[in-house]
Parts: structure tokens; sequence; C-alpha cells
């Protein structure tokens, strides 16, 4: 499966995809985990990516092209993939493509999981990650067993930096302007699979499943 998870910030894009990819044994592709681990590591693609994301403004299409190009390229990517935030500006979109057909790859579908914006806004501002092992909770919608601690690892649970509700509403803007675009350029070749992501995490997940034709 060669797959697209499309959506606002905060429209449940990294809790689908945890799910889709141990189901279908496929590497998990989120360009904003790439970003994050590259900070936590202090490299200098960190340094550059945090400059961006603190503010909610996309890293630079030049940069985030060329470390999706290389991850595509691993021997893991060969069965498929779940790329998730990528991509994001239709030059981006336009890059993929390109990267798709030198290897030989076609897409089989782009899912585009729609929320409203104010209840956008109310999931990222209360969302927590676990440090250890990435796993998201969220303190009203999916809370953990334990006040901040992760049910799957026991990590301790942290709040991202740009889920601030200033930074949040600015991720939202930059979404409108350079992203919401891409829905129509999909639709215009056909890969576009629209999917209610204001439903409860497991029925989103079973759209998801029927809309790839799979067995849910
Ligand atoms: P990235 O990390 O990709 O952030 P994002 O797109 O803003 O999306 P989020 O991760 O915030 O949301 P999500 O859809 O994964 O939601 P989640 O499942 O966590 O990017 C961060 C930054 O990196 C960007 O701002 C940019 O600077 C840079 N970047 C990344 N990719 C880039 C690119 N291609 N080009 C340039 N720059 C790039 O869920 C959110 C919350 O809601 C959680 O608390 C969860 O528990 C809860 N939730 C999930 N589903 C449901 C549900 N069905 N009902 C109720 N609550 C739910
Ligand atoms: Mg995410
Ligand atoms: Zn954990």
């Amino acid at each position: 499966m060669r797959t697209i998870l499309m959506g606002p910030p905060g429209a449940g894009k990294g809790t689908q995809a945890t799910v889709l990819v141990d189901r279908f044994h496929i590497p998990h592709i989120s360009t904003g985990d790439m970003f994050r681990a590259a900070m936590k590591a202090g490299t200098l693609l960190g340094l550059k990516a945090k400059e961006y994301m603190d503010t909610g403004a996309l890293v630079p299409d030049e940069v985030t092209i060329g470390i999706v190009e290389e991850r595509l390229h691993e021997p893991d990517c060969a069965n498929g993939f779940l790329l998730d935030g990528f991509p994001r500006t239709v030059a981006q979109a336009d890059a993929l493509g390109k990267i798709l057909h030198k290897i030989g790859l076609k897409l089989d579908g782009v899912l585009n999981l729609r929320v409203d914006e104010e209840k956008l806004l109310a999931r990222l501002t209360g969302r927590r990650v676990c440090r250890k092992c990435g796993a998201t909770y969220h303190v009203l919608y999916n809370p953990p067993a334990q006040d901040s601690v992760c049910n799957e690892c026991g990590g301790e649970l942290y709040q991202r930096r740009d889920d601030t509700l200033e930074t949040a509403n600015n991720r939202l803007a930059v979404y409108n302007q350079q992203t919401e675009p891409l829905i129509a350029y999909y639709r215009n070749q056909g890969l576009l699979k629209e999917i209610e992501g204001d439903q409860e995490i497991d029925l989103v997940l079973q759209d998801i499943l029927v809309a790839l034709g799979q067995a849910v």
C-alpha cells in the first residue's frame, strides 16, 4: 500500500498512522516526526527545522523534499509506505510525483481526514505525547490511565512546543493557505478519498480501511 494521509494539524494523522503501519507492516514516514527526531539529536537539519516549526511555519520545500526522497529510496519502502504530513505544498506534491515516477511506483490513494477548525484547536492544545515511545494522547479525548504517564511504556508525557494556542493557530492558517489546495490537486488526479475525521478514533479507522478496500 502506498498512501498519503492528509489533513489539517490535529486531524488525527499520527493517531491513525500508528495503527495502519502496524497492520500493513509498512513504514510510517512522518516529516514532522523526522524533524523532531533531528531536533532531539541536535543535527544541523534539526536546528534548521526548529526555526520554522516553533512559529508554525513550513520548513522550506528543498529541505523537506530532500529528506523524503532519501527515505523513499530505503529498502523498507519497496512494499509500500504511509506518508503523514507530506506533501504539504504543491511543489512538494509535484516533487513526490517525480520521485515515484523515477522509482517506478504509483500512489494507491490519498486519504483526506476532515475535521472542523474549532475542534482542531481543542485537539492540538490538549495533546500529550510520550517522550519515550511517541504514543499520542489527549487530556480529554484519549487520556492515559494515569496522569502524565504513557500506557504503553510508562514514559513521561509532554506537550509539543508547537501545541500552544498561538502556534496552533498559525499552523492552521498555514495549512489553509499552503496545504488545503492539495485536496483539489489529488481529487483531479482521481486519488482522493475523503474521510470523516470527527468521530471516534476507531470509527475513523474503519472508514479508512473501507476506503482502502481492506477488511475492517
Ligand atoms: P506535524 O508533526 O506533521 O504536525 P501537523 O501536520 O500539524 O499535525 P499534527 O501532528 O499536529 O496532527 P495529527 O494530524 O498527526 O494529529 P494527532 O493524531 O496527533 O508537523 C509539525 C511541523 O513540522 C509543521 O508545522 C512544519 O513546521 C514541519 N513540517 C512537517 N512536515 C512538513 C512538510 N511536509 N513541509 C514543511 N514543513 C513540515 O491527533 C491530535 C490530537 O487529537 C491528539 O491529542 C489525539 O489524541 C487527538 N485525536 C486524534 N484523533 C481523534 C479523534 N478521532 N477524536 C478525538 N480526538 C482525537
Ligand atoms: Mg502528527
Ligand atoms: Zn510511551
